[in-house]
């Protein structure tokens, strides 16, 4: 256990020198010390209390009820089955059942009524992956009468993989969005396709059925053909346009994309028995991502973290993911574990320092490298993301205690190969609704291009009223360029 002498000897001076809150010396201190993260995280959700919205945080933003947009919510729920699994830590499991299952929507896929106007394939996935993840760590199953979490996440995958939302576009890939009226929606980003990647990967593992795997190849080789993955360095980027068949490459980067690939590269190269192709893709993945988003050890988001332009609420929450992502990495890939275990620690050093603010002297802000607390109201949010990072970095250093994702053969959890899916005349119907409704959208895009500034603000009002995860949403909404998302 060469880390945990690392973590012992590093956090003893680091104590002995400095006024920090938080130790993270001993396993017993990281059990304590993400409890308290997990209890603090909580005064973020009201998704409990009467009257509120389950399994969501307060928001969205031009509602004035909060800084966060739906998908934000799931992430969270994800983060505290990562917690549970990782410190055995009950407390929150009920409330985490109680959102998880709220947000199903009507036909149990994770594309709520409510969500409908702003719903991107991203927002969607991350809803999936959060119930793919309790099934891989046997999170107690929902009661009998609801979804079960395998299904769940099988769910969002058929209604992804259906030739109505992985259309033939720019020859493949998912849209930001789902509906065509939003201007997400002729965008194809790397972040939603990555999702469905993981996703489909992890289904492979679980079920050991192909179907998935051969989608998850799918994904990945349009990532790489298309060149959201730079073929040289392996930088990906953030997505394109259809109009220009994808080729209007917005270079924005952003941590969780790379990091979701390796996830699901490991998941693959574990599925494959060891297949040297994906082997080779999360080497080659995690070398260029260490490079771009890690300073001495310590993970930033380097394209928005020196505040030009800032980072989006999103965007600080996306180093808690990439976080847990890798923690995992070193169980199904464990050839990776000496590569990445010091930037786990290193990281969760440098996270717990910082987090001193005021008013109960142990706030958490979003600036790790610096090691000074620097209020998330500078940032313009309350700070769950920011929270939601420091839980992650820290509760992921007892990852060499908590068994690795199970599949099938160990899961307790019931799956449905049909779940998501109408039924099979419906599904004719609703094929050629989409198809129709592709062309209306094209028709719509050309006519707002055409109509210009006079939409204009409908147009922002429209996004912003949207839930996606939103990597360029401001960008895209301010401008009716279609390349105007390039922020870098
Ligand atoms: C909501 O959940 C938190 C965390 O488990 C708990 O402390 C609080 O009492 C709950 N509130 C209600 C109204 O159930
Ligand atoms: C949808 O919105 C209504 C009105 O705010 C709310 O009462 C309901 O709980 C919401 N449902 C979901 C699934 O978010
Ligand atoms: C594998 O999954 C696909 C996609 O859901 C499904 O169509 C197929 O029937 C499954 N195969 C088996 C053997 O379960
Ligand atoms: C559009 O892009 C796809 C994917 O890169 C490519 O296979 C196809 O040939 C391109 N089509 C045109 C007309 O350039
Ligand atoms: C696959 O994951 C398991 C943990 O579930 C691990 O023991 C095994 O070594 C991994 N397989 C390969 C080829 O690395
Ligand atoms: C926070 O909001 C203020 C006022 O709207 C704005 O001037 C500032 O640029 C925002 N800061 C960030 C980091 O977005």
């Amino acid at each position: 256990m060469l880390w945990t002498a690392t973590v012992l000897s590093g956090a003893a001076q680091l104590t002995a020198a400095e006024d920090v809150y938080y130790k993270i010396g001993t396993t017993d201190e990281i059990r304590e010390t993400s409890r308290t993260l997990a209890y603090d995280l909580m005064t973020h959700y009201n998704g409990n209390q009467s009257g509120q919205i389950p399994g969501i945080l307060p928001g969205p933003p031009l509602s004035g009820r909060g800084d966060y947009y739906w998908w934000e919510g799931g992430a969270m729920m994800g983060t505290y089955i990562d917690y549970w699994h990782l410190t055995g830590d009950t407390s929150y499991n009920d409330v985490i059942t109680q959102g998880m299952l709220f947000q199903v929507g009507d036909k149990d896929d994770y594309q709520p009524r409510n969500q409908t106007i702003g719903l991107g394939n991203d927002d969607q996935g991350f809803w999936g992956m959060s119930a793919m993840l309790a099934a891989e760590t046997r999170f107690p199953n929902p009661p009998k009468d609801k979804p079960q979490w395998l299904a769940l996440a099988q769910a969002v995958w058929n209604t992804q993989a259906e030739p109505g939302r992985w259309d033939e576009f720019c020859g493949g890939g998912l849209r930001w969005q789902r509906q065509f009226f939003n201007n997400g929606w002729s965008y194809k980003n790397a972040i939603a396709t990555g999702v469905f990647f993981d996703l489909g990967a992890r289904l492979a593992r679980y079920t050991g059925n192909d179907t998935y795997a051969q989608h998850a190849e799918q994904a990945w080789d349009w990532l790489w053909n298309v060149g959201y993955i730079d073929n040289k360095n392996w930088h990906v980027y953030d997505g394109g346009h259809v109009e220009h068949n994808c080729t209007d490459i917005n270079r924005l980067k952003v941590s969780y994309n790379p990091a979701v690939l390796i996830h699901g590269s490991a998941f693959m190269y574990n599925y494959t028995s060891g297949d040297e192709k994906w082997k080779y893709r999360i080497n080659t993945m995690l070398d260029s991502f260490l490079k771009q988003f890690f300073k001495n050890n310590i993970i930033f988001e380097s394209d928005c973290e020196t505040r030009q332009p800032p980072c989006t609420t999103d965007m600080l929450s996306f180093k808690g993911y990439c976080l847990r992502w890798l923690a995992v990495v070193t169980q199904i890939a464990p050839f990776t574990r000496d590569t990445i275990m010091p930037v786990l620690v290193d990281s969760a050093r440098a996270a717990v320092k910082q987090c001193t603010g005021e008013p109960s002297g142990r706030r958490c802000g979003f600036y790790w490298t610096g090691g000074k607390f620097v209020d998330p109201k500078t940032d313009n949010t309350t700070g769950a993301g920011e929270a939601m990072d420091v839980l992650a970095a820290v509760s992921s250093l007892l990852i060499d205690e908590a068994g690795a994702p199970v599949t099938a053969d160990e899961g307790i959890s019931q799956g449905d190969l049909n779940a998501g899916l109408p039924d099979a005349e419906a599904n004719k119907i609703h094929f050629r609704m989409i198809t129709a409704a592709d062309k209306f959208g094209a028709a719509m895009v050309t006519f707002l291009y055409v109509m210009g500034p006079a939409l204009v603000f409908f147009w922002i009002c429209m996004d912003e009223t949207s839930d996606t995860t939103g990597t360029v949403k401001k960008e895209e909404a301010a401008s009716q360029e279609p390349s105007s998302g390039d922020a870098s």
